[in-house]
């Protein structure tokens, strides 16, 4: 059977892995499809001058531009995958493919999070299809099993490890209880963090990747900005320490969580409890654990990210789409749930109510506990233990108070409060204990 030819816009990490895995491992994709993928174009602007190893090895024939309008208007081309990443000219190529009618592959969180649903309806009207699995925690197909694997459940909750590079900055702090000032220069060093690394240990590429998911899980359209989010830059090695003699850990958590009044959805580091299997994922690995009320616990773990594992989820995509295009009549599942379901709206988790970790740093003084005691007090908020570890300095003294159930609401007006107080050395930590997770009814 004839090639379909395939597009292939932005050549870096992503791109190249999917083009390698396209050569290499093009027999066994013409085995599994019945006909072969063919790369007829790839862009990217230093094209000229690269000297990438994806584009090395590639026939003579196949189009090489720096300009991604080429690529978008060859009208051999049925197949684009957009992997420049960002929200400005990726949108613009993804735009321009639907409109030139061909489907489109993307590994793009950012924009997926914020215009994906309406690029979905444009796609949708055109007649192609949009896909995305690529774009939320690499190389786990999660996305396929939201949308087809288990499309037959109704989701409770799905709470999962979207971040790899903070999953290996809490991971190695914890391993080596070195400051996450120090473990960031490294993964920095090492390539597994960005120059500025803001997206990731602030929170925000987990909260696009949690709106992606949401959206899929619980058929309603979540924004980023839905999602409360905290990054990890104040944990503190001693964090660790406490939340081990509590029987945890700490992680980055992206959850989203279904109840009779809505959705609640966070991203932030939490104390989960180190028999949970996510207290397990280390380094750049991602997860995600999802409870069906049919199906119950399933749990889905991989590599979050890197060129080949994300390539083979864009490789997949391809794949998919290839399919249907070549058996006519695409009726593809929607990557954006909310268009039949719309059940289950965000609401804020300032009334969420869970356990929490108050870590504070003082200089010690008598009188301390209970003056923190008299604000939690004054808020209405129970103490459950107050816990000390031994040996450290008296001008920058560490210690946790753990508190009974109370809303994140109120446990965040009562720290707002208690920062005000002249014997901190910065603002109380907050966080809250993950309860139930992975722990099977
Ligand atoms: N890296 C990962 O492991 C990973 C995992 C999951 C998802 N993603 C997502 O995948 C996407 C790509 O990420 P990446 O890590 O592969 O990025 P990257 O390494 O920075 O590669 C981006 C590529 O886009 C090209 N590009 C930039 N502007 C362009 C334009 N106007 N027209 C055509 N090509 C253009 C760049 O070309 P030049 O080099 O010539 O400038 C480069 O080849 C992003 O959306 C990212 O969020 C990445």
């Amino acid at each position: 059977m004839t090639a379909l030819n395939v597009g292939i816009i932005g050549l870096g990490n992503v791109g190249g892995g999917a083009l390698e895995i396209l050569r290499d491992n093009a027999a066994s994709i013409e085995a599994r499809l019945g006909f072969p993928l063919r790369v007829r174009a790839i862009c990217s602007p230093s094209i000229g001058t690269t000297r990438a190893a994806a584009v090395q090895g590639l026939p003579a024939d196949v189009i090489r531009t720096a300009d991604w309008r080429v690529v978008v208007n060859d009208p051999e081309i049925q197949v684009i995958a957009e992997l420049v990443g960002g929200t400005g000219v990726a949108a613009e190529i993804i735009a321009a493919a639907i409109a030139a009618g061909k489907s489109v592959v993307t590994a793009n969180k950012a924009l997926m999070a914020v215009r994906g649903v309406e690029l979905w309806e444009q796609a949708r009207a055109a007649g192609v299809s949009l896909s995305m699995e690529a774009s939320v925690a690499g190389g786990i197909p999660i996305h396929a099993v939201l949308r087809e694997g288990i499309a037959g459940d109704r989701i409770d909750a799905l709470i999962g490890i979207l971040n790899g590079t903070c999953n290996y900055i809490l991971t190695e702090m914890e391993r080596r209880g070195d400051s996450f000032e120090d473990v960031l220069a490294e993964a920095q060093a090492l390539g597994y963090a960005e120059a500025d690394p803001s997206a990731d240990v602030d929170g925000l590429d987990a909260r696009s990747k949690l709106a992606l998911l949401a959206g899929l899980a619980f058929g309603t359209r979540v924004m980023p900005d839905d999602i409360h989010v905290e990054g990890i830059r104040r944990i503190r090695s001693i964090d660790f320490a406490y939340a081990h003699r509590l029987g945890h850990t700490v992680r980055l958590i992206g959850s989203a969580e279904r109840d009779e009044r809505g959705l609640l959805l966070s991203v932030q580091p939490a104390l989960v409890p180190s028999d949970a299997i996510l207290a397990h994922v280390q380094g750049a690995y991602n997860a995600v654990w999802v409870r069906g009320a049919y199906g119950q616990d399933t749990f889905y773990y991989g590599r979050g990210a890197g060129p080949t594992p994300t390539g083979v989820a864009v490789v997949s995509d391809l794949m998919r789409a290839a399919r249907e295009i070549r058996n006519g009549g695409l009726a593809p599942a929607s990557p954006f749930a909310h268009i039949t379901l719309a059940e289950h709206a965000p609401r804020s988790t300032a009334e969420q109510v869970r356990r929490w970790y108050l870590r504070f740093r003082v200089t010690d003084q008598p009188g301390i506990i209970a003056r923190l005691a008299s604000v939690l007090a004054e808020a209405n908020i129970s103490i459950d233990a107050v816990l000390q570890l031994p040996g450290e300095a008296k001008d920058d003294l560490p210690f946790v108070i753990t508190l009974e159930p109370t809303p994140a609401g109120q446990v965040a007006a009562a720290v707002a409060a208690m920062a005000r107080l002249d014997f901190l050395v910065d603002a109380p930590l907050a966080l809250p204990f993950e309860s139930g997770l992975g722990t099977p009814r």
